[in-house]
């Protein structure tokens, strides 16, 4: 059977950790010269419905790494932005291709790319979930806290697709995640319910930021108005008043305490200038760990 990597929900504990520690001998092995050309020879699609920098950039170089051949693919300049249906696409694209990876708007698109595709779909953010972000961010938290086990995790800012898949993280690693979003921009109800439901109490949700990053291990947060919200902006810098990263809310965290930002970032907003720059920062190494987890994740799935 296909196995796709389309929401973390669909993978172990046990899983993800194999993901990570192949993540990490991959990355060992790169800054090394040690070859591992574990997809010659194959070809990996990679559809974009939306802007990217760092997922187009780690995907194709990625690929090359492993010896074999990313086609960027923005929609918009194929049938697909023309109204190809989906199901059609994924048949036709699985049959030239051995992987493919989407970035697009609705989940529902990348479940059905998936349903009809005979190769692995990896989800490359969609509205609801970025679950190959979220990877990078545990191996970055694994390589400065040495393992997420016993950490506390806070999450500042909107409840949008790094938030619900962070929850799903949090529910299937067994990690505290406390998070702080205003009233009306709380995660997805699904998923804290489902999250709620298989690990009950490790999760809370708060509309208080200094509530939320007291004491804890790791901060994260993201942009106010997410790709596709942009007519939103204003409204939105309104409500988040308050909800900035900055030197002030960091101290209320532990002293080492890392801050995790999956970038873009808008300096001012969601996090200040001293906070993305300071010592508590570690944004460079979570998004060069983009490229290490998702080699991991397309070697292990394609075959
Ligand atoms: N973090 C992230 O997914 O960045 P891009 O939008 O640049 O791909
Ligand atoms: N929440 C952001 C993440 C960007 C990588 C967005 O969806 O635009």
């Amino acid at each position: 059977m296909t196995r796709h990597f389309l929401a973390l929900h669909d993978y172990t504990k046990d899983e993800l950790d194999a993901l990570l520690a192949l993540a990490a001998d991959l990355k060992y092995k790169q800054k090394a010269g040690v070859p591992h050309k574990l997809l010659d020879g194959k070809s990996v699609a990679l559809i974009f419905e939306k802007a990217s920098t760092r997922t187009r950039v780690s995907f194709e170089v990625g690929v090359f790494q492993l010896g074999g051949h990313g086609l960027f693919m923005p929609s918009a300049n194929s049938q697909m932005g023309r109204g190809e249906p989906i199901k059609d696409s994924a048949r036709v694209m699985s049959r030239y291709c051995d992987g493919i990876m989407i970035r697009t708007f609705g989940q529902e698109i990348v479940d059905e790319f998936a349903k009809y595709s005979d190769v692995p779909v990896i989800n490359g953010l969609t509205d609801l979930f970025h679950p190959c972000q979220i990877m990078a961010d545990l191996q970055t938290v694994i390589e400065h806290k040495r393992t997420y086990d016993g950490l506390t995790f806070a999450w500042v800012g909107d409840g949008n697709n790094m938030a619900n898949t962070w929850i799903e993280a949090a529910a299937i690693c067994g990690f505290k995640l406390r998070l702080a979003c205003p009233a009306g921009y709380e995660p997805d109800s699904n998923v804290m319910a489902w999250a709620q439901a298989k690990a009950p109490g490790l999760i809370t949700v708060t509309s208080d930021p200094k509530v939320a990053v007291a004491g804890v291990d790791v901060i994260n947060t993201d942009v106010w108005a997410s790709m596709g919200q942009e007519s939103e902006q204003k409204e939105r810098e309104k409500a988040f008043a308050g909800y900035c990263l900055d030197d002030a809310l960091l101290a209320l965290a532990k002293p080492d305490c890392i801050v995790l930002h999956c970038l873009p970032a808008h300096r001012g907003e969601e996090i200040s200038d001293s906070v993305i720059e300071g010592k508590n920062s570690v944004v460079w190494d979570e998004a060069e760990n983009r490229l290490h987890i998702q080699k991991a994740i397309m070697a292990t799935l394609i075959k």
